[in-house]
């Protein structure tokens, strides 16, 4: 705590929690762009947070990416029975940064349970309609509507849609409305509103009013503006990121 009160990561957290209206925020030291092991540190982090609030019994949800991929390495046992379940369906991504590799990771370590939700994602209209009444599919999908913590990464728009192969008339739809950010399937322009949605089942936007801890991962300065933009539509509780995207944010947006 001393070490981190002389590099002054204490007073930048207190300026971003000032400056974005957030609860709570976690800077660690370094870059995540550029040092990997920053954002292992993004993870244990985030899983010292975990162990700080859980106190219960848990459902957590959690998105995929490669940061949370870096809290499912980091995570140990919270000694409460925790169940893990994926935030939305699979995405078209490399299969250790998909929602649902990272809970079966994230239960293992912590020795909890999981649910997966073998969907794909996007997903067309008729596959929806017909997919949500699947009773499988349905009971994985109460867990994820009744999750008390939802622990999700933050992209950049482009850089997103492009990891997912989205299909180049939605790239043009994001250049033009300028979308910044992605978070849960939804893109954000700057000022946080939502520009373009994909079809996805899971958490919606709207189902975060109603948990406990909406817990924000993601560090990095390329992901700056995005953080800032996601974080201007919805005033999350809880926001661990790294020093240069905590300072890059405070000095341009
Ligand atoms: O939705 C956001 C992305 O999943 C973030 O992915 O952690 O690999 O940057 P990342």
């Amino acid at each position: 705590a001393f070490i981190r009160e002389l590099s002054g990561l204490t007073t930048l957290e207190a300026k971003l929690e000032q400056m974005m209206d957030v609860e709570k925020v976690i800077i660690v030291a370094g870059d995540s762009d550029k040092e990997t092991f920053v954002k292992q540190e993004l993870g244990r982090a985030a899983v010292a947070f975990l162990k700080e609030i859980i106190k219960k019994d848990v459902t957590i949800a959690v998105t995929g990416g490669t940061t949370m991929a870096s809290v499912a390495n980091a995570m140990v046992p919270l000694n409460v029975k925790c169940l893990f379940v994926p935030a939305r369906g699979g995405v078209g991504e490399k299969v250790e940064n998909q929602a649902n590799t990272i809970v079966a990771k994230m239960a293992k370590a912590e020795k909890g349970d999981y649910r997966l939700l073998h969907v794909p994602d996007p997903l067309s209209e008729t596959l929806y309609q017909t997919i949500i009444n699947e009773p499988s599919i349905a009971e994985t999908l109460s867990y994820i509507k009744n999750a008390s913590i939802v622990l999700h990464g933050i992209g950049e728009a482009l850089a997103m849609a492009e990891r997912r192969k989205t299909d180049d008339h939605i790239v043009e739809k994001l250049t033009s409305e300028k979308a910044v950010s992605e978070a849960f399937g939804y893109y954000f322009n700057r000022e946080g509103e939502i520009v373009h949605k994909v079809r996805t089942i899971g958490i919606q936007l709207e189902d975060l009013a109603s948990t406990d801890y909406v817990i924000t991962v993601a560090g990095g300065k390329s992901k700056a503006q995005a953080i800032a933009s996601f974080m201007k539509q919805r005033k999350n509780d809880v926001l661990i990121t790294d020093e240069a995207a905590a300072t890059e944010i405070v000095n341009q947006y």
